[in-house]
């Protein structure tokens, strides 16, 4: 299976989103549809869901405090977003880490509590330019890691996601070599990680990734799918993205 991961970021509004769904299902055949997931910001979940309702498109939360409930105001809980059908939520998104200030030892409660009500985590790592200019993204990108994962289940359920963090939004996308260099790098440290779930974790590539470099990057091995952020809001660049993945 090859993933497509639609990241809307905070973008797209009710009536948008309801017209996304509907354009997208008209795209794609129901064999294709367990292939993508889309994160949507957290008030357009109830309508996303319901504009999926009998499809295999699944949803997820771009982000979630640890506790299940309580005195968080601003913030959405594990629990939440069980019961409303979620299946998956991004965790330490360079936004997350970079603007918010998130820590590693916060994205590791994170990864447990989500993990603790069978939401798949999607946790996500990448160096920024000055780390990999100085030769440092192996050393970062693995210690987001194993940082991030210290408190997680390691029979999961968990995916990854590697952005460099340079190549998001930026229309930089990383070269073939640099995704294969660091996606091995991460598969290695899964697997020694966990010996039940580290071969088989999928590990998706973001950072602007379009119709247009798709093809190459999704032919590496270890790269299990692509998140995808601005080429996701238009439903047919995100089905071209699939499409050209998986020919
Ligand atoms: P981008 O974003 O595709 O717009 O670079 C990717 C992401 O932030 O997940």
């Amino acid at each position: 299976m090859f993933y497509c991961a639609g990241n809307w970021k905070m973008n797209l509004t009710p009536i948008q989103t309801k017209s996304f769904a509907e354009n997208l299902l008209k795209s794609l055949s129901v064999n294709q549809q367990d292939s993508f997931v889309i994160f949507p910001p957290a008030l357009l979940a109830t309508t996303l869901s319901e504009s999926l309702k009998g499809s295999k498109i699944s949803w997820g939360g771009q982000n979630c405090y640890f506790e299940n409930k309580g005195a968080f105001t601003g913030e959405n809980s594990p629990q939440l977003l069980t019961e409303m059908g979620a299946k998956y939520c991004l965790v330490g998104h360079s936004e997350r880490r970079h603007i918010f200030g998130e820590t590693d030892e916060l994205l590791s409660k994170k990864v447990a509590a989500l993990q603790s009500l069978g939401v798949t985590p999607v946790l996500c790592v990448g160096e920024k330019v000055e780390e990999r200019k100085a030769e440092k993204t192996k050393e970062v990108i693995v210690s987001q890691l194993e940082l991030g994962l210290k408190l997680a289940g390691k029979s999961g359920p968990l995916w990854i996601a590697y952005e460099p963090v340079w190549a998001i939004g930026t229309g930089l996308v990383a070269t073939v070599d640099q995704v294969a260099e660091a996606h091995a790098i991460l598969r290695q440290a899964l697997k020694s990680w966990s010996s039940s779930i580290g071969s088989t974790t999928p590990i998706l590539y973001g950072g602007s990734v379009k119709s247009d470099n798709a093809a190459a990057l999704a032919k590496i091995l270890d790269v299990n799918g692509f998140l995808i952020g601005g080429a996701s809001l238009d439903p047919a660049e995100f089905f071209k993205i699939y499409q050209v993945s998986t020919n």
